[in-house]
Parts: structure tokens; C-alpha cells; sequence
């Protein structure tokens, strides 16, 4: 028997759809998935067998094979754990004919069969907007996913919850979106700087007129405090910014069950040893790096001459596109990296008193 699910893979923070196709024919026993699969998706063989198992449901003896298509495409991560176990369940007809159509799936499975969260929760529930299908997701999504309007999302503790649904047994309810939008701690004020008033003067105007700033000054002069108080100058994002913002943030797994739209402009600070791929995204995981993160806030390098000069040239291209693009032989991503750059650096290693002495 064969049976199709539908899922999605992420490219960038775009996410594309992936129909997942599984096949239950007679052979010896075999679980074999294709399509590019990385090893997160190959070990879901082991998740899926574990979960479906213990949650009572039956696992067949036979020669399973599940195909990911588009096939050039490479799928990341354990989230097709989820629509490969439901389509398994369907192809032994233990759900009716296409009650896996209408509905976008990914979770990650434990093997006692409960669904968990997974990264891009946003960008999936946009696409199934898009695509005007219903989203199953993990209970732990369900909040984040829903921020997107016009999209049903249904919120399944377990796989066993999911089937019931699915196949109209006990029908979830939609999840809602959280009432209050995340805004974290409140942002430090610059009331508590004493002094300093060109400074201050400075990351005013900067952060007004979208200007990078480069703090020059003696250690201990206020240049990291006074950096630190620059998200609470910006203004609050509006519904377009927040929902890109929260797009990047979800796509890299930060973003957390209660939290909502992201309406606080993000306020990055690497610590200067950070990758390359950790400051511009990419990686062997593809995953928005610290420019993008800070997309629409401010990206702080503190103890900017430490920065490598490889890591500090490859900031241009997002300094002047406002995007990154980061191409690899299977496909090219792009991340939007529209950040306003504050650095801040002593005027030499040794301070400026050193100068002084010796000169
Ligand atoms: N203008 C100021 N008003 C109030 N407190 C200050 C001021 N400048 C410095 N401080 C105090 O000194 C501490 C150290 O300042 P900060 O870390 O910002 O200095 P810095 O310029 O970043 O130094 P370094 O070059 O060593 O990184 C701050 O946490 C704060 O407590
Ligand atoms: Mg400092």
C-alpha cells in the first residue's frame, strides 16, 4: 500500500513542500528512506519504530520504503519524523483515504510516541497559508505557528493524538495565538549612564537615522554599557517587521513555546570568537547566523579589532545588500541581515593610558 503525507523542508527561512510518499510492500522486512535524507532524517527509522510501537499501533513486517520529493532536495532535521509514522499508519490503512491531504505535518517523535517542537514552526504554518492546508504540529508550536493569520493549526501531544484526529475520531481544537506578544525583559535605560553626553549624542542620532556607529574609547568608559542601551532607544517593530523577525528566529530554533511575535527589535552581541558561519549563517545545518538574527535591531561587536579580518570582510556584503546570500552546491539561501552595525573598540590593545606613556 502506498500512502503520501505532506511536509516541508526550510531553504533559508523560505520553507518549500515536501510530500513524503511511503510504500508498505510484501519482502522481507526493511525500512529504507530516500531522498537526500541527512542522518537526523535517517535515524528517524529508529524514532518512528519506537513510537509507533509504543503507542500501541501496529508496525508492519514487511519492506517499507519512504521517499522525500522533491528528491534533489536535502531534508534536515527530525522533523518528517511525524509524517512518516502517520503515513506508515496510512499505509496500512489504519487512516481513511486522504485524510492526510489537507493537513501540513512535522514534529519530532520521543520514542513513548509524544510529538516535539521543531524549528521554522512560522515559516511552515506561512507556507501552509500559502498552500491553504491545515498544519499538525507538536503541542510546543502549535502557539507560534498560529500567529500566522488564516491557517488552522492543530496542536497534537502524541502521535496516537494525531491519528485520532486525522482520521475525524477526536478532532483537535485549533491552537490560538498568544494574547501578548514576547517582549522579554525591559530594555536597560540610558538614564543610568552618567556623563558621557557626545556619546550618547551619537548613538541617538545613529540609531535615528539608521547609521552604523564605531565606539572609540579608553576601557571602562561606558562603551559596552552604553551599546547595551541601544534596543530600548528603537522603536517597537510593526506586524510586517515582527513577523520577518520572527521568521529568522524560528527558522533558527529560538523561538519558544509562549513567546509570539517578536515586536522588540533583536539586539545581537557575538563574542568575537564566533565562526564565520555563526556571524553570516550557512554551516553543514543550515542556520541564520548573527547578522540575520539582528535583522530590523542592532548587531553589537564589542572588542571589535579581535574580530578576525575574514569575519569582519565578509560583514560587507549584508552591510550593503541588507541580505545574505550563502550559495552551496545544492541550492542557495538567502537570510535578510538588515542590522544596524555598532562596534565598539579601545584605541589600542594596551588602552589609551599606555599610548600616552609611550609616546
Ligand atoms: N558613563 C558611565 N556612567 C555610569 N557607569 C559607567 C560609565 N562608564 C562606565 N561605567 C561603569 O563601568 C563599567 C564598565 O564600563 P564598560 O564595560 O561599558 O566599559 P567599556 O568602555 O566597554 O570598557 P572596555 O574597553 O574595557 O570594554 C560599567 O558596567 C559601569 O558600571
Ligand atoms: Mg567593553
Amino acid at each position: 500500500m502506498l500512502a503520501t503525507a505532506r511536509s516541508a523542508a526550510l531553504i533559508g527561512v523560505d520553507a518549500v513542500l515536501v510530500t513524503v510518499e511511503v510504500d508498505v510492500s510484501p519482502g522481507l522486512p526493511a525500512f529504507n528512506i530516500v531522498g537526500l535524507p541527512d542522518q537526523a532524517v535517517s535515524e528517524a527509522r529508529e524514532r518512528v519504530r519506537a513510537a509507533i510501537r509504543n503507542s500501541g499501533l501496529p508496525f508492519p513486517a514487511a519492506r517499507i520504503t519512504v521517499n522525500l520529493a522533491p528528491a534533489d532536495l536535502r531534508k534536515e532535521g527530525p522533523m518528517y519524523d511525524l509524517p512518516i509514522a502517520l503515513g506508515l499508519l496510512a499505509a496500512q490503512e489504519l487512516l481513511p483515504a486522504g485524510a492526510l491531504g489537507g493537513t501540513l505535518l512535522a514534529g519530532e517523535l520521543a520514542l513513548d510516541g509524544s510529538v516535539r517542537p521543531i524549528g521554522g514552526a512560522v515559516n511552515l504554518a506561512l507556507l501552509a497559508s500559502q498552500e491553504r492546508l491545515d498544519v499538525l504540529l507538536g503541542e510546543g508550536n502549535a502557539s507560534e505557528a498560529a500567529l500566522i493569520d488564516g491557517v488552522k493549526v492543530y496542536p497534537s501531544r502524541t502521535l496516537r493524538e494525531a491519528l485520532h484526529h486525522l482520521s475525524g475520531l477526536a478532532v483537535l481544537t485549533p491552537a490560538e495565538a498568544p494574547e501578548h506578544s514576547d517582549d522579554g525583559p525591559a530594555p536597560l535605560d540610558l538614564a543610568d549612564l552618567k556623563g558621557q553626553g557626545q556619546a550618547r549624542r551619537a548613538l541617538e542620532i545613529a540609531l535615528a537615522g539608521g547609521h552604523n556607529l564605531l565606539l572609540v574609547g579608553s576601557p571602562g568608559s561606558g562603551k559596552t554599557m552604553l551599546a547595551r542601551r541601544a534596543p530600548g532607544l528603537l522603536p517597537q517593530l510593526t506586524r510586517a517587521e515582527a513577523l520577518e523577525v520572527t521568521r529568522i528566529h524560528s527558522a533558527a530554533g529560538l523561538t519558544s513555546q509562549r513567546s509570539g511575535l517578536i515586536r522588540t527589535p533583536p539586539y545581537r552581541s557575538p563574542h568575537h570568537t564566533v565562526s564565520d558561519a555563526g556571524l553570516i549563517g550557512g554551516g553543514s545545518i543550515p542556520r541564520p547566523g548573527e547578522v540575520s538574527l539582528a535583522h530590523r535591531g542592532v548587531l553589537f561587536l564589542d572588542e571589535f579589532p579581535e574580530f578576525s579580518r575574514k569575519a569582519l570582510e565578509t560583514l560587507r556584503q549584508p552591510l550593503e545588500d541588507g541580505e545574505v546570500t550563502i550559495s552551496r552546491a545544492r541550492a542557495s539561501l538567502r537570510y535578510p541581515a538588515r542590522f544596524q552595525l555598532i562596534a565598539a573598540m579601545n584605541p589600542c590593545p594596551y588602552g589609551s593610558q599606555s599610548v600616552f606613556k609611550a609616546a
